[in-house]
């Protein structure tokens, strides 16, 4: 399918609150590890113009394709890498672009993946169970669905779908097995279920859950966000917008932990641990939509945003009195100078 003929009117989710949350300033440098169809990376162009740049990565060919056209405008201030995020560092080390002012994480997959792309995330239509980010990727839904042992099945469907009835849900699939389409593995769910009582399909958890296992998504989360860490300049942004309880769990879980200090077990006398806080929090508490914007856009009825910002030990790497008048500059917010940028580069090379 062509970029073209994708359905690629994506809304970017928390939009607003995202560029708050970055703190995107001209002259910025970016990374959006999932561009999608370009709605966050445009508006983090538009706000770090003039003399901003973006890299934009997404493991989905079709999504850069998308982007590409989307930030046509843009062409000359943005890089596109068509990887996974779960390879940020190498990434941006091997285009030299760090350390950087903020990185973007919105998780999950497009509208454009979900409705136009006829590659299994949706049971709203039928089609070949694939459910791969990457068409690349060897792994696919089907092998998962079709090759699985029946308890390796309800492990996945319990855990990453948090499916109470996963044991019958995988005992079904094992009767009827193969499974090749997206519809008849949605009746299979729908019939070890029950019916739909509320708003939500039966078979969501269930492909939430597969969908998970295919891309590995929650190790490529852990991975990537502490990769993102070691990437951002002081003061840096780290943001990222996830849908559903297993990711916020994780982006909360490493934020708290990199913005406290000590994380000796409770009772140790004495600090052994000399865990130094890397995050700050930007708020406390998670960022939702508000009631107009899941009217508008029911997609974000689930988006949770959370955002902390980079701090950087002092440490011996540059003489005092080089720190000193770096930590000046910096405060000063005059950072974002190249040649402070390539000090501060030097910083983390050494670090
Ligand atoms: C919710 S969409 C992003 C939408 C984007 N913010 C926009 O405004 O258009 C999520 C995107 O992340 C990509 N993605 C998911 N997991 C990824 C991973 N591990 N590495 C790279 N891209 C990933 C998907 O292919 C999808 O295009």
């Amino acid at each position: 399918m062509s970029p073209s003929n994708q359905n690629s009117n994506h809304v970017p989710v928390l939009l607003e609150e995202a560029m708050e949350a970055l703190a995107v300033q001209p002259g910025g440098r970016y990374v959006d590890c999932t561009v999608g169809s370009g709605g966050h990376a445009r508006a983090i162009l538009e706000r770090s113009s003039p003399g901003g740049q973006l890299l934009g990565i997404d493991a989905d060919p079709m999504a850069i394709k998308v982007a590409q056209k989307k930030l046509e405008e843009y062409k000359k201030s943005v890089l596109l890498v068509n990887d996974n995020f779960v390879n940020l560092q190498a990434t941006c080390i091997k285009y030299d672009f760090f350390p950087v002012h903020g990185i973007l994480l919105d998780l999950g997959f497009s509208s454009m993946q979900l409705n136009g792309s006829g590659r299994g995330f949706s049971f709203q239509h039928d089609a070949h169970l694939d459910m791969r980010f990457n068409p690349e990727q060897e792994v696919t839904a089907a092998d998962i669905v079709n090759t699985s042992p029946e308890a390796e099945l309800a492990r996945i469907i319990r855990t990453y779908g948090e499916e109470s009835h996963s044991r019958q849900i995988a005992r079904l699939i094992v009767q009827e097995r193969p499974i090749t389409s997206t519809l008849h593995l949605a009746r299979i769910v729908e019939k070890a279920v029950g019916r739909r009582t509320g708003k939500i399909h039966p078979a969501t958890k269930t492909f939430q859950a597969i969908r998970i296992a295919v891309n590995l998504e929650l190790e490529n989360l852990e991975r990537a966000l502490k990769q993102a860490i070691e990437l951002l300049g002081f003061e840096g942004r780290l943001v990222v917008i996830s849908y559903h309880s297993l990711e916020d769990r994780i982006v909360k879980r490493l934020m708290q932990q990199e913005a406290r200090g000590c994380i000796c077990p409770p009772g140790t006398p004495v600090c052994i641990c000399g865990h130094e806080p890397r995050l700050k929090l930007i708020r406390r508490h998670v960022i939702m939509p508000s009631e107009g914007e899941i009217r508008a856009n029911p997609r974000s009825r689930s988006a949770k945003l959370r955002a902390a910002t980079r701090l950087i030990a002092q440490d011996a790497c540059l003489a005092a009195d080089e720190m000193e008048i770096l930590w000046a500059e910096t405060e000063a917010r005059a950072w974002r100078r190249p040649a402070l940028l390539r000090k501060l580069q030097m910083v983390f090379a050494m670090a």
